[in-house]
């Protein structure tokens, strides 16, 4: 969905930089180092006229990368009159060839396109500027089929690389920056100075703007669209469910029914932490359904993982439907969408994002149930919802959950899910997240679970023969849970864990520790 007109009404005092949305996959990325350090972003759409910029009162702008050729007819490109600004601007790869395109320099393809790391060499030029304070030869980050050929004279050239000569340059007369490189990812060591130099030197940026401040500004935003109208909000106790439920009851109160389905799924005391937060600490007006038993029938006899899922999400949305039409008369539908689900569905800001994969989240809730969508957290990533959680005062217990699926414990009991199953996992489950918790595990660790597995293993115990089930372990380190490495939890933990379970759970006489890294296998077993 592409912002014409600024959806953020921006506080007087807030220093505000502008992303053009050319359709990076590292856009947002952008936007959230512009944060970081210290100022507000906003990623608009690259048609947007000056005459919408100029509402937000831009400290700078930033133009983005992008996927198509400057060259190409139909390839995306901004107001002319942009330089006219006289607002610092910052091209990064497509964005610095479209700038200097506009300005007169010769842009063509590089011939053979370049990915990967490449070392840059700072000019001895006068004015370094955007390239102040660093070491004259650092590594970047580059990705482009395209390049700046030959700068008109206006133009200085303020950095090279072996295969690029022109990678970064400075316009004599505009307040026009451009680096072919990617400064926003890790991958370029000194990328974040770069953006620092552009915010701090270049803008003149304090560097006053806070997540407070968004959390204000978002707020005044909710209570302007809902106004006296009701809200409706699936609380699963998961991070991005807990912020927005938390940030909504500041925005409007009373106006906010939270809703807890009880799948029979969870957790144990998973239910007694979202009541005791949401209803003791923040007097939300939580209703707490309990479903378990249908969600039990539906799933009576099914042995297929898509099957277990397509059921629950099923039984879920009429659960809530039904209780949505009980409580009451409500307009909007608050979701906890965040900036990685509407990126990886292909709906960047400019709307022309690749396609990285369908989101298969049980909680979200299909538009057709007529409620208009209030989802404040989807320009936001993990890091910054729990840093706005923070700011909230929810506990670290709830800020720092690891993820748990909306299908539950269902896809973690391999075979079919029956109560006594449930409750056998329930228990593995708690020995290992306390043997986790009091071993200093688990911010270090991204998800850690049991697995209740189809099989009957021969043990001994005491004297006799035991024929019982076999519980898996597993614990993953991730940054993004597309890719995952298999956790090093050290051996005499996992001795610890192996023992407490055998001997405190009847029914169990075998543990496993999955040592599989995604890909090839997935996070979940099932
Ligand atoms: P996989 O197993 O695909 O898991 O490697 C990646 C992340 O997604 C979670 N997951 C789900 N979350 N509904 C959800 O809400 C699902 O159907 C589902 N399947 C997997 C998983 O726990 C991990 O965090």
């Amino acid at each position: 969905m592409a912002v014409t007109a600024p959806t953020i009404r921006i506080p007087d005092n807030t220093e505000v930089i502008v992303i053009l949305d050319f359709g990076s996959q590292y856009a947002q990325l952008i936007a959230r180092r512009v944060r970081e350090a210290g100022a507000f972003s906003v990623l608009v759409a690259p048609s947007a006229p000056i005459e919408t910029l100029a509402q937000f009162r831009p400290k700078g702008i930033i133009l983005s990368g992008g996927p198509a050729s400057v060259n190409e007819v139909g390839a995306p490109r901004c107001d002319e009159r942009l330089f006219e600004m006289g607002v610092p601007v910052l091209g990064i790869c497509y964005g610095m060839q479209l700038g200097c395109q506009m300005l007169g320099a010769d842009v063509r393809s590089a011939g053979k396109r370049e990915f990967g790391r490449a070392n840059l060499n700072i000019l001895p030029v006068e004015e370094r500027g955007l390239l102040v304070d660093l070491p004259a030869s650092t590594t970047v980050w580059m990705s482009h089929g395209d390049q700046v050929e030959a700068l008109p004279q206006e133009f200085e050239a303020i950095a090279t690389t072996p295969t690029c000569p022109i990678a970064a340059v400075r316009h004599l007369k505009h307040k026009f920056y451009g680096i072919q490189f990617h400064p926003e990812v890790t991958h370029t060591p000194h990328g974040i100075d770069i953006l620092r130099n552009f915010i701090f030197e270049i803008c003149q940026c304090k560097g006053t703007w806070r997540m407070s401040e968004f959390l204000e500004s978002e707020c005044r935003r909710i209570r302007e669209e809902v106004g006296a109208k009701r809200v409706i909000c699936g609380l699963s106790g998961g991070v991005d469910s807990s912020v927005l439920a938390a940030m909504l009851i500041r925005a409007i109160g009373e106006q906010l029914t939270c809703v807890f389905v009880d799948n029979g799924l969870l957790r144990k005391a998973e239910r007694q932490l979202v009541e005791s937060t949401f209803r003791d600490h923040f007097q939300a007006d939580l209703r707490v359904v309990d479903a378990s038993e249908e969600f039990l029938v539906d799933l009576r006899g099914v042995l297929d993982p898509q099957e277990k899922r397509r059921r629950i999400g099923h039984r879920f949305i009429e659960v809530f439907k039904q209780t949505a039409a009980e409580i009451g008369d409500f307009e909007f539908l608050a979701q906890g969408t965040l900036y990685p689900d509407v990126i990886e569905s292909g709906h960047s800001h400019a709307g022309t994002a690749a396609n990285i994969k369908l989101h298969h989240n049980v909680g979200g809730l299909p538009e057709q149930l007529g409620f208009k969508l209030i989802e404040p957290l989807r320009d936001l990533f993990k890091d910054e919802v729990r840093k706005l959680g923070a700011v909230l005062g929810l506990p670290d217990q709830i800020i720092w959950r690891h993820p748990f699926p909306g299908p539950g414990l269902a896809v973690r009991i391999v075979g079919e899910v029956t109560k006594a199953r449930l409750d056998l996992l329930r228990d593995c489950d708690e020995i290992l997240l306390e043997e986790i918790v009091a071993n200093n595990l688990y911010r270090s660790t991204s998800q850690v679970f049991a697995v209740l597995l189809p099989i009957q293993s021969v043990g001994v115990m005491g004297d006799g023969r035991t024929y019982e089930s076999v519980v898996a372990i597993r614990a993953v380190e991730t940054q993004d849970f597309m890719t995952a490495d298999w956790a090093r939890i050290p051996f005499n933990v996992l001795a610890t864990i192996s023992s407490r379970i055998i001997n405190e759970i009847r029914g169990v006489n075998r543990v496993v520790y999955d040592i599989s890294s995604k890909p090839p296998a997935t996070i979940e077993w099932e």
